[in-house]
């Protein structure tokens, strides 16, 4: 595999539980994906979209009943070896002994990876430093809080190594603290020259994290790019203005709208509130403001703000959705 060969290649994969003659429906109906080496990519979508299924596929868990997958340079059907040789899995559902202390947990996986004794024990060493758990590597993982174990988790997923980690839901059930501290080891894995497959219901990590999204639901892939051009998609930024005075908001919007260039203005007057979609973020904050100024009207606030990818998912599965009730 050359250096510049995408780490994973999913092309119409498909999987459908129990069978095809069970007449479920699909939990994977012809995903796509290509993560190129080095890269975090994230696969953002709700409960039931698909995204362990594909995880499970691509870690060799699960068979697949349809398309092709290609891990690190093989497939995953032929080469289950090669492929589990060279990735690291992150499960929903941690796999650590609570009763074992987080540094023998780690020598215990190293064991079972064939690394010597020594080794295994000087990679422990070696992880919870890199995590930040060497202070309480010798207690017992029942008393680490959610955040600690799923530094733990990620840090038994590294043990070997590997070219392609996958990391299923690494933050759900935790707090805000342990999320951030889960996204900063993340984040440091990163430059090592891993390629990072995340899954994620949450769309503020698939902003902290990765490279490229993929927006999933019901098994299909409905969106892809980076998170800017996801938000370019559903109509840009938004200026948000707040006025002193009520009585110009209708006066105010329309300046707003022609001066901007805007796609779309609402308004709020109970907030004294103007919205206004726009493209080209800078001109149509500075051309709002000067003719704000030159009309006489004071505003109390101006804001740029990039969408949330809270608005871009549900603009994108709103759309899918609305497809799938059009009868055809
Ligand atoms: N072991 C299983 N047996 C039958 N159906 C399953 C199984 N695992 C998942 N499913 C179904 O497949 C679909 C996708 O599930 P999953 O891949 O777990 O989604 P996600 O990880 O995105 O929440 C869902 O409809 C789920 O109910
Ligand atoms: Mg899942």
């Amino acid at each position: 595999m050359a250096d510049s060969d995408p780490a994973i290649v999913v092309e119409g994969l498909r999987k459908t539980y129990g069978g095809k003659r069970a007449g479920g429906k699909p939990a994977l109906a012809g995903l796509d994906l290509t993560v190129p080496p080095g890269t975090v990519h994230a696969v953002l979508g709700p409960n039931g979209a698909g995204k362990t299924t594909c995880v499970r596929i691509l870690a060799t868990l699960l068979r697949h009943d349809g398309g092709r997958a290609e891990v690190a340079g093989y497939d995953v059907l032929r080469h289950p070896d090669e492929v589990r040789h060279r990735i690291g899995l992150l499960g929903q559902h941690a796999a650590v002994d609570e009763e074992l202390s987080g540094r023998q947990n780690l020598e215990l996986f190293g064991r079972l990876h064939h690394l010597g004794g020594r080794r295994a024990a000087a990679r422990a060493d070696e992880l919870l430093e890199r995590f930040g758990l060497d202070g309480t590597g010798d207690r017992a993982v029942g008393q680490y809080s959610g955040g600690m174990r799923r530094r733990l988790d990620l840090a038994a997923s590294l043990i070997v190594r590997p070219r392609v980690l996958f990391l299923d839901e690494p933050t759900t059930g935790l707090d805000p603290r342990g999320r951030t501290e889960v996204w900063q080891s993340v984040r440091s894995l990163v430059g090592d020259g891993m390629t990072v497959l995340l899954t994620t219901q949450y769309l503020e990590e698939a902003d902290q994290l990765a490279d490229r999204v993929c927006v999933v639901d019901h098994g299909r892939v409905v969106a892809d790019g980076t998170t800017d051009q996801l938000k370019a998609r559903i109509g840009g930024d938004r200026i948000d203005i707040v006025l002193r005075d009520a009585g110009q908001l209708t006066a105010a919007a329309s300046l707003i709208g022609a001066a901007a260039r805007a796609a779309s203005v609402e308004t709020d007057p109970d907030r004294r509130w103007i919205g206004a979609r726009v493209t080209d973020r800078v001109a149509a904050l500075t051309e709002t403001v000067r003719a704000l100024d030159a009309a006489g009207i004071e505003a109390e606030d101006i804001a740029l703000r990039r969408p949330t990818l809270d608005e871009v998912f549900l603009h994108l599965t709103k759309d899918t959705k609305a497809e799938e009730e059009t009868p055809v």
